[in-house]
């Protein structure tokens, strides 16, 4: 079974050809970085259009790159939201397109879910696990059980994680995307100069909250005086930032993983994704704490923790094997909880939630 998959619900138009062997045989990211970076972020209509200037060639080219042709596919599938909306229709449209020429199933993928389930394609993982789902749009521990169906155990009350790295790379003057930047610079840091608040640490639920930490971060820039902003002092403040992440990040997958061993009665594993779980020293960190917990800890290479279509691809893949395929009316939604999608077991949503 192959299929081909397309991604364009941000910044990055992508398209990957993956096989049920878990082979990836082609994975195209295209990024939209050049064409933002005048405006300091993403303009979604700038987006939308590059998208469909790029996604054909870039189908076009991931197929040959595969040496596949359309007729050797199984399905084609699109991320179909949660995201930018108009780019989001590009790449649906262009996959029910390729879809009802060829006769091909079509499969509407939630963009989390291709995060969630990335680790199956690189390590074959089974279910159930626990996942800490950090990018730029989102931040939430979740329990994966089956394709399609995942119970929220705990999410941001405000910011996302990535959107705090983004914001705190501002902050600092470290240009857009914020996350490697802070993570580079953060390496001549040292982190106990600056004391940062730690969000959350300690409390009973699994809640985040980061909004807290980024003003704290303009506080101690503005402390510092106009024209202080040494670059020792961006990489103290980075590398103070990205410590108290860390440690926030550690407590709340500390007491999911305690959760999840009452609920699931098994001690992880532990699996970290989204474009935030790129960050080799969060990374570690997790992995540190999770091997004191007896728990296994899985974090997919960081090319496909970023977002990629390849993992659209595999979900869709998935989603193909348990009969879930979509019909060529479905609707790009923007917002989608990974709570309301269809499983061959019903959606999330009838199950009761232990709090
Ligand atoms: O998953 P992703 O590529 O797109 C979304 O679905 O949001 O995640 C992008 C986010 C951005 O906020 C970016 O700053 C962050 O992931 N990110 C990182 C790193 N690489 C990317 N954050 C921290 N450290 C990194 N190395
Ligand atoms: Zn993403």
């Amino acid at each position: 079974m192959i299929l081909l998959g397309i991604e364009t619900s941000c910044d990055e138009t992508a398209a990957a050809v993956v096989t049920e062997a878990r082979e990836i045989r082609a994975n195209l990211v295209l990024s939209q970085l050049a064409e933002h970076r005048p405006y300091g972020g993403i303009v979604p209509e700038v987006a939308a259009r590059s998208h469909l200037e790029h996604l054909d060639g870039l189908v076009r080219r991931a197929m040959a790159e595969a040496g596949v042709g359309f007729d050797d596919l199984a399905g084609v599938a699109a991320t179909a939201g949660p995201g930018l909306i108009g780019g989001v229709f590009v790449g649906v449209m262009t996959a029910k397109a390729i879809a009802a020429a060829r006769g091909l199933p079509f499969i509407a993928v939630n963009h989390l879910e291709g995060h969630a389930l990335t680790v199956r394609l690189t390590d074959g993982l089974a279910f159930p696990y626990l996942l800490l789902l950090v990018s730029g749009g989102h931040c939430q521990l979740v329990a994966v059980e089956a394709v399609g169906r995942y119970r929220r155990l705990g999410g941001t009350l405000d910011d996302a994680v990535g959107e705090a790295f983004d914001k705190t790379a501002k902050l600092l003057g470290l240009g857009y995307p914020g996350g490697p930047a802070v993570e580079g610079a953060a390496r001549d840091g040292d982190a106990r100069r600056f004391a940062l608040p730690r969000p959350m640490l300690g409390r009973r639920s699994l809640d985040f909250s980061f909004s807290g930490l980024k003003t704290a971060v303009r506080q101690q820039i503005e402390a510092l005086g106009p024209g202080d902003l040494s670059p020792q002092a961006v990489a103290d403040l980075a590398a103070s930032f990205q410590a108290a992440v860390a440690e926030v990040l550690e407590d709340r997958c500390r007491r999911a993983l305690a959760r999840f061993a009452q609920d699931y009665d098994q001690s992880g594993p532990l699996v970290v994704a989204g474009g935030v779980a790129a960050n080799q020293m969060l990374r570690g960190r997790l992995a540190a704490m999770a091997e004191d917990q007896g728990a296994r800890f899985l974090a997919p290479p960081p090319k496909l923790c970023t977002d990629n279509a390849a993992m659209i691809a595999w979900a869709g893949l998935e989603r193909l094997r348990c009969g879930l395929t979509d019909p060529l009316d479905f609707a790009p939604r923007p917002r989608w909880p990974l709570e309301e999608l269809a499983s061959a077991h019903g959606t999330g949503r009838d199950k009761v939630i232990a709090s």
